[in-house]
Formats: C-alpha cells, structure tokens, sequence
C-alpha cells in the first residue's frame, strides 16, 4: 500500500525566505506522527502547504499515491485531508449532537442540515464520534455551554465526522489543563489505525504519551527521525532546542 500522506521536497517561500525548505515525510496507514519543533520551525507551515491553504513553491504532496500538490483547498479536504485548526469553529447556538451531524452531511448547507433527518448509518457514526470523544453526557447542551477542552473535543469529533483519511492537528492540547491534555491524548490514541493523522505538540508529557515516531523540524528543515527514546537522546535535537522552554 502506498503511504497514506507522502510530502516530498516540499517548500514553501515567502519572497527570499524558505519557511518550509525542502522537507519529506512519509506517513504509513494507521500511523500517528508527531510534529516536533520549536517556534517558527516551520510545522504549521508544513500543515499549510499540505492543506492546500499556501501553494508549494517546490515539491510534491501525495496521498495514498494520489497527486494532490497545490490543488485548492477544499479539494483537498475532499481527498481526504482534514485539518483542525487551533481556534474551534464550532456552532456555539446548536447541541453538541446538531453540530456533529451538520459536520456528518457537510455537503449539504447548514440550512438544510438542520431539518434534515440523518440516515440511521450516518445517527450511529455520530453516536461512535460522541462516544469517541466523551460528550456523549453532553450531546443535547448547546455548544456554548461547552468548556474549553469540551469544545475541542467536539471540533476534533467534527473533523473524525467527515472521515478524513488524514488528520492534521496543530496543537490539539494548547490551553487545556493537565487531565485535558491527556483525554485528548487518550482520543487521538483511540483515531489511530482507522485514520493517519500528523500532530504538531509541544507537550512533552503528551508527546511521550502517544508517539510512535517523531519527525523534528528546525529552520524549515527535517533534522532528526525516529522513536521518542532516540529523538530525546539526539544531539543535533538537543541544540536546535537550547534556549527555548519547555521542550526535552
Ligand atoms: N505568510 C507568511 N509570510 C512570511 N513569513 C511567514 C508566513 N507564515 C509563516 N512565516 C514564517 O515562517 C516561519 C515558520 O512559521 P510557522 O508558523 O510554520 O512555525 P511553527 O513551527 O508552526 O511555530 P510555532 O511553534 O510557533 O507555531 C516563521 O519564521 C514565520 O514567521
Ligand atoms: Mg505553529
């Protein structure tokens, strides 16, 4: 099979500047990559010209073998490429449920969405993704209700609602508290397998918690590769860190 996410010498330029200089990345079915790296490194970048939000100046993006390099964005998210972005955008005046559901029948317009009965296919895989993320206690409160893990939870259940083959989240855990942080470790440990998906994380607690590989950025560049123990060890790693806080 080929790799579910395959991004191959890609860069993205900002007049002279490379933020993203020439990076490769292979992301296997069912894995789950952590994005390591610190500030200005060049990870939200790299999301950028995957999702299509920023064209690649150079290189190729592929998702299982398909070609989907500098296509617009929304086409993207068709091909299965879903991305949560750090501020939630969720429907604050609708129930935790109603939201999942307008995200289940995106195709639809919302308009339409909120007299639409959903097939009983469709009312069960809501039912997995309010289980899945623990709002199930929750499903008929208003989003505005929400706290604010809740409410990530509930855009990162919007995001699993679409079935997106790949899965892209920039800092799931920034802002939440420590039994925040690991619930949602908990709930991106529960996605693996049946998505791939690429986390960029800072949480080092949270890191070690759910990696299997890790791929370091430093400067728009890949530096180092591999399982927690050998990143943390890595000298290169060690360095692009010095000075900056919280990090190994
Ligand atoms: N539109 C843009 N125009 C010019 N420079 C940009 C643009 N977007 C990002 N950059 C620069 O590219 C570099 C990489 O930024 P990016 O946001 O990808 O870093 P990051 O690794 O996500 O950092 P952080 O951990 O702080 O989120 C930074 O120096 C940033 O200032
Ligand atoms: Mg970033």
């Amino acid at each position: 099979m080929p790799s579910a996410l395959r991004v191959e010498n890609v860069t993205a330029q900002f007049g002279a500047f490379k933020a993203v200089d020439s990076v490769s990345l292979s992301v296997s079915d069912g894995e789950l990559r952590v994005l390591l790296g610190a500030n200005g490194a060049g990870k939200t970048t790299l999301m950028d010209l995957i999702s299509g939000r920023i064209p690649c100046a150079e290189g190729d993006v592929q998702v299982y073998g398909r070609t989907i390099t500098n296509w617009q964005e929304h086409r993207i998210a068709s091909a299965g490429v879903g991305r949560k972005f750090q501020i939630p955008s969720v429907f604050r005046n609708l129930s935790v449920r109603k939201n999942i559901e307008v995200a289940r029948c995106h195709s639809q317009s919302v308009f339409k969405n909120l007299r639409f009965r959903l097939p009983a296919a469709d009312r069960r895989r809501v039912d997995d993704v309010l289980e899945l993320t623990g709002l199930q206690d929750s499903a008929e409160q208003l989003a505005a209700h929400l706290s604010h893990g809740e409410t990530q939870w509930l855009e990162l259940g919007m995001l699993v609602a679409q079935d997106p083959k790949v899965v892209l989240l920039d800092e799931p855990t920034a802002g939440m508290t420590q039994g925040e942080t690991s619930k949602t470790a908990e709930i991106i440990k529960r996605l693996r397998g049946d998505h791939s998906i690429v986390v960029i994380e800072h949480d080092m607690g949270f890191v070690r918690e759910i990696a299997e590989v890790i791929t370091v950025m430093h400067l728009g560049k890949v530096i180092a590769e591999g399982p927690v123990e050998q990143i943390e060890k890595d000298p290169e790693v060690r360095a692009a860190y010095l000075g900056s806080t919280g990090i190994l």
